[in-house]
């Protein structure tokens, strides 16, 4: 046991997603649980900590909020310590800053609740001196050392959803639909849903399309009899040899914002035959409202388990999931994003039962 309180501070960066708050609350419970822990809650991830920003969590200020989407810390994926955005739009470090006032804060750990990104900052800073855990949550499913991300299930599953809905619509008008749906440049979110809802067709990052070939899909169906479909389009997919196209850029990450990907691929279709064509973006509606009990579930999990390597005074590991265990890897492994294995099961399978990818080789029109 330990001689004095120890305070743990928690931050959640990036993009938020379903289920954050339920780790937030596990964080917390945890702490006061088993240890009589501190945590200190800080707002708008890194911000909080560039201008110090925190609040003191207590047991008072999580109760009941496992089912709320969003986060209650606030986040940003616009707060690089690393490339903080000046007034003149310059960048500037102020990572000395983050580490000075984390200290002047007592914090004997961070718990960091974020996807590849947060997690990469702050294992740069845990390399300095900050001892860092860190909890992987994303919708797009992409951080790498760990099987599962909090988010992800509740966003697979509202595409799902859309893609049932999007069905009785296509086949009332003879339509094929495209469905739009975030991941960056990782296939996984589109793609699972996809199986899920059973969609005709998908486009990912990881296999570039080619227009004719989408069109002859299509076409194809048609003379099956098969007039109507969904098509699931990752925001990152992209015909052979082209960029996906950006809605915005991310000042003070020079990160680009996808949107757009469906249009273009709809486009292709509605440019070679006379099919008619819908674009529905899902957007941020996979990101927001009630978490699944899945997501919930494993936030519970990654929250308790973060804080108890936190207050044993391990650091630099990331809370992972491995098949169905929650266990800890070193932080270091989350190197880049994953992604789609184009050969891999899941693709396998798509294609087993028919789905398509736009790279199929097109047939001689009859
Ligand atoms: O990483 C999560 C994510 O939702 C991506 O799928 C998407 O490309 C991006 O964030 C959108 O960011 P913003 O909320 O800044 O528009």
């Amino acid at each position: 046991m330990h001689n004095r309180r120890i305070r743990l501070g928690l931050l959640t960066g990036g993009g938020d997603c379903p289920g954050l708050n339920a780790a937030i609350r596990a964080v917390v419970k945890y702490a006061q649980e088993q240890h009589g822990t501190e945590v200190v809650g800080i707002e708008q991830a890194f911000a909080g900590l560039v201008e110090p920003r925190t609040r003191p969590l207590t047991y008072e200020t999580v109760r009941g909020i496992q089912a709320k989407g969003g986060t209650i810390l606030g986040t940003t994926n616009r707060g690089d310590p690393y490339h903080w955005p000046g007034g003149d739009g310059a960048e500037t470090d102020v990572s000395e800053r983050v580490l000075e006032n984390a200290a002047a804060l007592g914090l004997d750990a961070l718990i960091a609740i974020g996807g590849d990104g947060t997690l990469g900052i702050a294992r740069r800073l845990d390399e300095r001196g900050l001892p860092v855990i860190g909890i992987p949550k994303t919708i797009d499913g992409d951080v790498m050392g760990t099987d599962g991300t909090i988010g992800f299930d509740t966003a697979r599953a509202i595409c799902a959803e859309a893609i049932d809905r999007l069905e009785t619509t296509a086949e009332s008008h003879d339509r094929v639909m495209v469905l739009e749906v975030m991941g960056r440049t990782s296939g996984m979110l589109a793609l699972e849903a996809a199986l899920a809802g059973g969609a005709d067709a998908v486009l990912v990052p990881e296999i570039p399309y080619d227009r004719d070939a989408l069109a002859d899909a299509v076409a194809r169906r048609r003379r099956r009899g098969r007039t109507h479909g969904v098509m699931v389009v990752s925001e990152g997919a992209a015909p052979w040899g082209e960029e996906p196209p950006a809605r915005a850029r991310v000042p003070g990450r020079g990160e680009v914002l996808l949107g757009g990907a469906g249009k273009v691929a709809a486009d292709a279709i509605a440019a070679r035959l006379t099919t008619e064509v819908r674009v529905t973006t899902l957007g941020h509606l996979q990101r927001g409202g009630t978490p699944s009990a899945s997501d919930r579930l494993l936030a519970v999990r990654f929250g308790a388990a973060a804080a108890r390597l936190a207050t044993a005074g391990v650091r630099s590991r990331l809370v992972a999931l491995r098949g169905r265990e929650v266990v800890d890897v070193p932080l270091a492994e989350m190197v880049g994003r994953k992604t789609l294995d184009p050969g891999g099961e899941l693709v396998r399978v798509a294609r087993a039962v028919g789905m398509r990818f736009g790279d199929e080789r097109p047939e001689a029109r009859a």
